[in-house]
């Protein structure tokens, strides 16, 4: 029986095509890295769109891990600060591989909050619950735009840079799950 193709995956989000510069040759910097150009100014531009939403996520994990009250301040408290952990070497991760290609990773605060694709996380939640939502909303936004990111990668013939996304999806995943458990149970 043949198979139906998938339909094609969107382009991961991107929120600042008019705002920032695309990269172009003039920025990148000269490597003995054996990857076409082209292949490595698109595959720069689209990390640094998933870099932003990584540093996002960060950002998020520790607004959760601060701000989080409630009977079960303490669990969630402890595993907040385990995500965040995993995510900071998912934005190490983004941010190197951008830079072995030859261009600059672009993570300061300002760039990242004008350039983030992930919804706001809300200032004035409390209970675990609410954080719990919160959190797996974010958890499960980033997985999206990286897995869509593999694709892309996938794409540019950028096996290394696809298999950085991979590992970090796989990672996000894990957490959505360490997470989403807190609300799974049926009552
Ligand atoms: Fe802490």
């Amino acid at each position: 029986m043949a198979r139906t193709a998938a339909p094609p995956r969107p382009h991961a989000p991107s929120r600042d095509s008019q705002e920032s510069p695309r990269p172009s040759v003039a920025r990148l910097y000269s490597t003995k890295n054996d990857l076409p150009e082209a292949s490595r100014v698109e595959a720069i531009d689209l990390l640094n769109q998933r870099l932003a939403d990584c540093i996002d996520l960060q950002t998020q994990c520790k607004q959760a891990h601060w701000n989080v009250k409630g009977p079960t301040f303490i669990a969630l408290h402890k595993l907040f600060d385990e995500v965040n952990e995993d995510v900071e070497e998912y934005v190490d991760l983004i941010a190197e591989r951008i830079v072995q290609l030859g261009g600059i990773a672009e993570g300061t605060a300002r760039i990242v909050a004008r350039r983030s694709t992930l919804i706001d996380y809300p200032p004035a939640l409390s209970t675990g619950g609410e954080h719990v939502a919160a959190l797996s909303d974010a958890l499960a936004q980033f997985g999206r735009t990286a897995r869509i990111g593999i694709d892309e990668m996938n794409d540019l013939q950028d096996a290394d840079s696809a298999d950085i996304l991979t590992e970090i999806s796989r990672g996000v995943d894990k957490w959505l799950w360490f997470v989403e458990a807190h609300q799974q149970a049926k009552v």
